[in-house]
């Protein structure tokens, strides 16, 4: 970045505090009145989503400094870079190309080498396998049709398809779909379990094909396989998704059920590619392709929609309000949708792995706070846990609360009332309830002056808590691919903003190398050298 360059974000960043220091004085209840434009600059729609941001502490002049900043940091240009193919995952080299998987039709290059060919003819294949296992054209070793689909991986490799798979899942799904991630044996014993290997298909996927609890589980699953169908019989069922193809054969799985994706694809924004099989092939090829054409519409509307009407980009602007300029550490992400429960642990991965950074790529500390803490639970079962502290805790905890407008599982009226839920949360959120309207509640009741004024403030509500709402017409594969898109863009941008990597994730492996350490150990091993408390729990578990 040039000097000229750092100068302009700095003189950016330097208004967008100064609106952020305003917000903190003003409460967003009171912008509605102050501009009346407020509804119309703050709401949106993309890619068939809506997106309501107006009870976010963005003010007219906060928005327009976020803009400033956007235009200041670059985004527009680093936007390009990744579409375009560059090098844009400085510290490994890569490209990140995860929408080229799903515009296979267009003509994407990564680092200056086509890609697009190789993108057409992994998802043909992919196609032809989900339809075949599907039509029953492809048996299993002793000629019964597939009924069940074992995905093992973990991370990215785990976290989008089990997204993907709850969120679609028929009710009355023909092939059952389950997942394997955590090393813990419950885990795999309990994917296996009640399943016949002669109608199971194993799906193992990891990038690296060196993951510690993916290799584990899959040799769990292989040994079920083979001692079920022999070592012949157990290759017809299993399958291998891996940017290390090779390292898949090694394993003893047929190069013609291996499915590759590429260095370009980051774990955590692999879903749209081979990674998805599992889902391609218990959803259906059209479900898949619809999550990928959900996708593809959530880029075009990222690249072509102007700044300050564009969904990816407003969204990382109030979460930059709320942490960088509010001084808020985390997120709640709450979907009024059973279906959507895993979204939160989805976005801890995608935001807390891409942008949980504190060095930027030049070796030079951030200047900024960075990724918040995101948790979340689905709407309401969350109003009935963690909701007491976000209504009335000391900290304020902005939300993203995610809602459905149609839904044809159950009655109607149970959907009406779920949707009556999330309205009422944004706006008990938001407005609050003040102290004075407690105790002339409580003075109707003809409850004492001295309890009144012990009871009032604690059942009174702060309000002025922020929040966004998400609205999908409807649960499809084409809105949940818009939604996941919208969150990876927003990723982007925040990163921009924030001079960091996103694409990297050093900060995983110290945990791993320490761990085949300690294993040494818990295995016999000769004793390291360790922290006393380390020591002292490796003495008590081996
Ligand atoms: O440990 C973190 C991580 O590398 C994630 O980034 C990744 O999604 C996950 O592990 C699984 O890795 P792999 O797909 O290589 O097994």
């Amino acid at each position: 970045m040039s000097a000229i360059e750092s100068e302009a974000v700095t003189a950016a960043w330097a208004r967008f505090d100064r609106a952020a220091e305003a917000a903190a004085h003003v409460p967003i209840l009171s912008l509605f009145e102050a501009e009346p434009d407020r509804l119309d600059r703050l709401t949106l729609d993309a890619a068939g989503l809506h997106l309501d941001l107006s009870k976010q502490p963005l003010s007219a002049e906060g928005l327009a400094a976020g803009l400033a900043l956007v235009r200041a940091s670059g985004v527009e240009a680093r936007r390009a870079a990744l579409f375009g193919g560059d090098e844009v995952n400085a510290s490994e080299h890569r490209a990140v190309l995860h929408p080229a998987l799903r515009s296979p039709g267009a003509d994407f290059q990564a680092l200056g080498e086509p890609v697009s060919g190789e993108v057409r003819s992994t998802l043909g294949r992919m196609r032809r396998l989900a339809d075949d296992i599907r039509s029953r054209a492809a048996l299993g070793a002793t000629g019964l049709p597939f009924k069940a689909i074992v995905h093992i991986g973990i991370g990215g490799s785990d976290l989008g398809p089990r997204l993907v798979w709850e969120a679609l899942r028929p009710l009355d799904a023909p092939i059952a779909l389950r997942f394997a991630a955590n090393v813990d044996g419950a885990e795999i014993a309990a994917a296996l379990h009640g399943l016949d290997p002669a109608t199971t298909l194993v799906v193992c996927v990891s990038k690296t094909f060196t993951t510690q609890e993916t290799l584990a589980n899959a040799t769990v699953a292989r040994d079920w396989l083979r001692a079920a169908l022999g070592e012949a019989g157990a290759r017809a069922h299993f399958a291998a998704v891996s940017a290390a193809p090779e390292r898949a054969e090694a394993f003893g799985i047929d190069r013609e059920r291996v499915f590759a994706f590429w260095d370009w694809v980051g774990g955590r924004f692999s879903v749209w590619s081979a990674v998805g099989l599992s889902c391609a092939i218990a959803l259906g090829w059209t479900a898949f392709e619809g999550f990928l054409d959900g996708a593809a519409a959530m880029d075009a509307h990222f690249l072509a929609a102007p700044l300050d009407r564009n969904a990816p980009v407003l969204l990382a602007l109030a979460q930059v309000m709320n942490r960088d300029g509010l001084g808020r550490g985390a997120r709640a992400v709450v979907p009024y949708a059973r279906r959507l429960t895993l979204l939160p642990a989805f976005l801890q991965q995608l935001e807390m792995e891409s942008n949980g950074k504190r060095v930027r790529p030049d070796g030079h500390a951030a200047l900024r706070a960075t990724a918040p803490v995101v948790f979340g639970d689905a709407g309401t079962n969350g109003q009935h846990a963690f909701f007491q502290m976000l209504h009335q805790g000391t900290d304020v905890v902005p939300l993203e609360f995610i809602a459905v407008a149609r839904q044809d599982e159950g009655p109607p009226g149970l959907h009406r009332k779920l949707l009556s839920n999330v309205i009422a949360q944004a706006e008990a959120l938001l407005v609050g309830r003040s102290e004075t309207e407690v105790r002339a509640e409580l003075e109707a009741k003809g409850m004492p002056a001295a309890e009144i004024d012990t009871l009032a403030p604690q059942r009174a509500f702060p309000g002025d808590r922020p929040s966004t709402t998400l609205v999908l017409e409807r649960l499809t594969p084409e809105s949940l691919g818009a939604l996941i898109a919208l969150y990876e863009h927003k990723v982007l941008v925040e990163g921009v903003l924030w001079e960091i990597n996103s694409f990297d994730q050093w900060g995983v492996e110290l945990g791993k190398s320490l761990a085949s350490r300690v294993l040494a150990e818990l295995e016999g091993g000769p004793p390291q050298a360790h922290d006393p408390s380390t020591h002292a729990l490796i003495e008590r578990l081996k």
